[in-house]
């Protein structure tokens, strides 16, 4: 068989899909054909959650219900909330996600995906529970009770409660709302194809879902956006930011929040973002991280735009969630509360036609060798 090998897959389609599409060169996003900056200006997270799943958009009736499925299975099993416990309070929250995702298997009967009607239910839990969890995992590493959802609250307004027990101004429950819309899929990407080469054997979704976190955390995807917030942390100041990317250059290290893929232009939700950012910082007092991330993105486009790098949609996301005073290693868990949409979406599309993903090799190894007894070694 001929080969074409391409590292990392590049431009390799692994699927057909019609669940979102990029345009790298236009820079567009859209979730089933409806862009993404529409959605935010329109939508909800759980709404656009339905779409994403379902391929179209609910009815009310159909969002009414959706709604109340997820708040009906938001609460955690008390012994998810003990192994949590168990697990040591300096751990990543994302390695705490998965665990306790993975775990969430050996609770609910996910192992048959032929039925419609429990591939259903194991997607509103898995949408309902992951924030519980992430909140959930925040409180007890710090020795603090954790907080049980509250039905009457909406999907952001309710995980920003139960971080700190207040609830957070309207402003910040709409901003949060509309991260999670720009979070929820992006295509053929890292964790979602993790998801579903697991999905390809059939595997039940909780695993599906504990890979995909798996993959998510690298800080080549999702766990940049920490890395960049840490990044604009040690620059310091706006002075400090053109020595600081000149070193960089020099040293041909990459600069967090950069580069993507597939765009070659300014990722759509980096822009989204810097938009919210705004609102946010309006109405509730500047961010220095801002000031020195629309430098940065400044001075490293003198010398990174011409190849085709401008910002990612990790740029500007840690600057709104640090604004909230969430802390900077629950960003990706963030991420994966959002993202769960998508991989789910992706699971439920794969068991359509499913055929296990088997790729080939091209073995760049010996043939032949004799065995050599360990003690003539
Ligand atoms: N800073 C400086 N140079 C960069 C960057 C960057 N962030 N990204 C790519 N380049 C350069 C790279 O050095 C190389 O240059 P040259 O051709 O001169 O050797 C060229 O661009 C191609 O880089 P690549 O790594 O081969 O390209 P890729 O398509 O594999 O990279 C990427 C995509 C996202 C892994 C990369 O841009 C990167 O590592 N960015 C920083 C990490 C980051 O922000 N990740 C979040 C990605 S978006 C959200 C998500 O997927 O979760």
């Amino acid at each position: 068989m001929p080969h074409d090998f391409m590292p990392g897959l590049a431009g390799v389609p692994a699927a057909k899909s019609a669940i979102s599409d990029v345009d790298g060169d236009r820079g567009l996003l859209e979730y089933r054909g409806i862009r993404v900056e529409e959605l935010c200006d329109r939508s909800s997270y759980l709404e656009t959650t339905y779409l994403l799943l379902f391929g179209r958009l609910p009815s009310p009736q159909q969002l009414a219900k959706w709604n109340e499925d997820v708040i009906g299975h938001r609460r955690l099993k008390y012994m998810i909330v003990d192994l949590m416990k168990c697990l040591p309070d300096q751990g990543h929250p994302m390695d705490a996600l998965q665990a306790a995702v993975a775990a969430l298997g050996m609770f609910y009967p996910g192992r048959h995906v032929k039925s419609e009607d429990n591939n259903y239910w194991s997607a509103v839990r898995l949408v309902a529970k992951l924030p519980t969890i992430v909140a959930a995992w925040a409180r007890l590493r710090h020795g603090d009770e954790v907080i049980v959802p509250r039905d009457d609250l909406g999907f952001s307004e309710n995980f920003l409660y139960m971080l700190t027990e207040s609830e957070p101004p309207p402003l910040w429950s709409a901003v949060f709302d509309d991260c999670l819309i720009l979070h929820a899929e992006h295509t053929m990407n890292a964790s979602t194809f993790t998801g579903m080469v697991t999905a390809s054997t059939l595997a039940d979704p909780y695993t599906v879902v504990a890979s995909a976190i798996g993959a998510l955390k690298g800080p080549l995807h999702g766990g940049a956006n920490e890395e960049v917030v840490q990044m604009l942390r040690d620059i310091g100041t706006v002075e400090r930011v053109r020595s600081y990317v000149d070193e960089k250059i020099r040293r041909k290290d990459k600069l967090m929040g950069f580069g993507h893929r597939v765009y070659k232009v300014k990722d759509p939700r980096a822009v989204v973002l810097q938009r919210l950012c705004e609102r946010l910082f309006q109405e509730s007092g500047p961010s220095p991280l801002y000031e020195i991330a629309m430098k940065l993105e400044q001075v490293a486009g003198e010398s990174l735009n011409a190849k085709g790098i401008y910002p990612n949609v990790d740029f500007y996301s840690g600057i709104v969630y640090d604004k909230m005073g969430i802390d900077i290693d629950l960003f990706t868990p963030v991420f994966a509360i959002s993202r769960v949409s998508g991989w789910l979406a992706h699971w439920l599309e794969q068991l359509r036609e499913n055929k296990l993903f088997r790729p080939d090799q091209i073995y760049a190894g010996d043939h032949n060798r004799p065995y050599i007894p360990i003690d003539q070694r």
